[in-house]
């Protein structure tokens, strides 16, 4: 079956094609980031603008590149939740629009399910997983039982993962979009020049939760008294003790939720996926704990509509049907929250 997806949760206005939820004949990801450079971030209203414009020659390019017209479509899948809810609703609607024009089935998908759904483009995984996710808008720990069947255990309580490398970057004006220039200034700084604090969570409540908003302030703010004797205040050098810092923070719950649950395949999702210290520390785990460990390349990692079409295929394989009336929401959907 094939299936046209299509993103617009953000500022990517995405489209692909894909076979049988595996085969990836296209992806076509346009992203507005030169357009949002100018404010440090991504202003809602000019990122559904910008999706108004392009998503006719975004899905129109995902269907050449994929050697396909539309009449070979066999069902359609598009981003409802969470997300910008203007941009949401263009690719919502335009989703509608070509299904009912094509007499085609329609689904819609959630954006989290599908982060966590993309490395299944490129490997066989098998479930149940222990999931991390971790984007722009989310901080995600869970246990993965099926492709829409997941249980919490730990998210952020404050500012997601990639939020919090965006404001660094945007308060140091070290680069847009901030995730991506904080991870080059990495390369050349010392992750140990600031020891930052990580922080204090009461252990019981909250074993696998993370929060950001203490360590954004203690970079942002103090940073005479967390600098080491010796060295520099680089912008490179804040930007590698940071990254360190954030992202250990991760890796240590992850460790937890890992020894919790005896679960040994991990998953990991979404744009701060991407960061290469990231991905050598899961790398780093996988060897030390003897652990299957996914995640995706980068281009599957940050937003795009190949994981859209990827896990639409299941949805409309069991019969799913979107309506008409579906909207979209930029709220969370209510997943199950447990402890082990
Ligand atoms: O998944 P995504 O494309 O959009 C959301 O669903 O939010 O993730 C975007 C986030 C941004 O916060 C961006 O700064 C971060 O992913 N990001 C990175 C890197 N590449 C993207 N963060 C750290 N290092 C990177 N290399
Ligand atoms: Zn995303």
């Amino acid at each position: 079956m094939l299936v046209l997806g299509i993103e617009s949760s953000c500022d990517e206005c995405s489209a692909a094609v894909v076979e049988n939820g595996r085969r990836i004949l296209s992806n076509i990801v346009a992203t507005q980031v030169d357009i949002h450079r100018p404010y440090s971030g991504v202003v809602p209203e000019i990122a559904s603008r910008t999706h108004t414009e392009w998503i006719l020659p975004v899905v129109t390019k995902a269907l050449t590149e994929a050697g396909v017209d539309e009449h070979d479509i066999e069902g359609v899948a598009v981003t409802t939740r969470p997300g910008l809810i203007g941009s949401l609703l263009v690719g919502l609607s335009f989703g509608k629009a070509c299904a009912y024009a094509l007499g085609l089935p329609f689904v819609g998908v959630d954006h989290i399910l599908a982060h966590l759904y993309a490395p299944q483009l490129e490997f066989e995984i098998e479930y149940p997983f222990l999931g991390l996710l971790v984007s722009g808008g989310h901080t995600i720990i869970c246990v993965a039982r099926s492709i829409d069947d997941i249980d919490i255990l730990g998210t952020t309580i404050d500012d997601a993962c990639g939020e919090a490398f965006d404001k660094i970057a945007k308060f140091y004006d070290l680069g847009y979009p901030g995730g991506v220039a904080i991870d080059r200034l990495s390369k050349s700084g010392d992750p140990n020049a600031f020891d930052f604090p990580q922080p204090s969570l009461h252990k019981g409540d909250h074993r696998y939760d993370v929060s950001y908003s203490g360590l954004k302030t203690a970079v942002a703010n103090q940073l005479e008294q967390f600098l080491k004797p010796g060295y520099e205040r680089s912008a490179e050098n804040i930007a590698a003790s940071f990254q360190r810092s954030a992202i250990e923070m991760l890796v240590s719950r992850l460790e937890r939720a890992i020894e919790d649950t005896g679960l040994t395949r991990v998953v990991a999702g979404g744009g701060v996926v991407a960061n290469s210290y990231l991905r050598s520390r899961l790398m780093e785990l996988k060897e030390s704990g003897g652990l299957e460990m996914y995640f995706p390349s980068l281009k599957l990692c940050t937003d795009n509509g190949a994981m859209i079409a990827g896990l639409g295929y299941h949805l409309l394989e069991r019969g799913e049907r979107g309506q008409l009336s579906l909207t979209a929401s930029a709220r969370v959907a209510r997943f199950r929250k447990s402890y082990p």
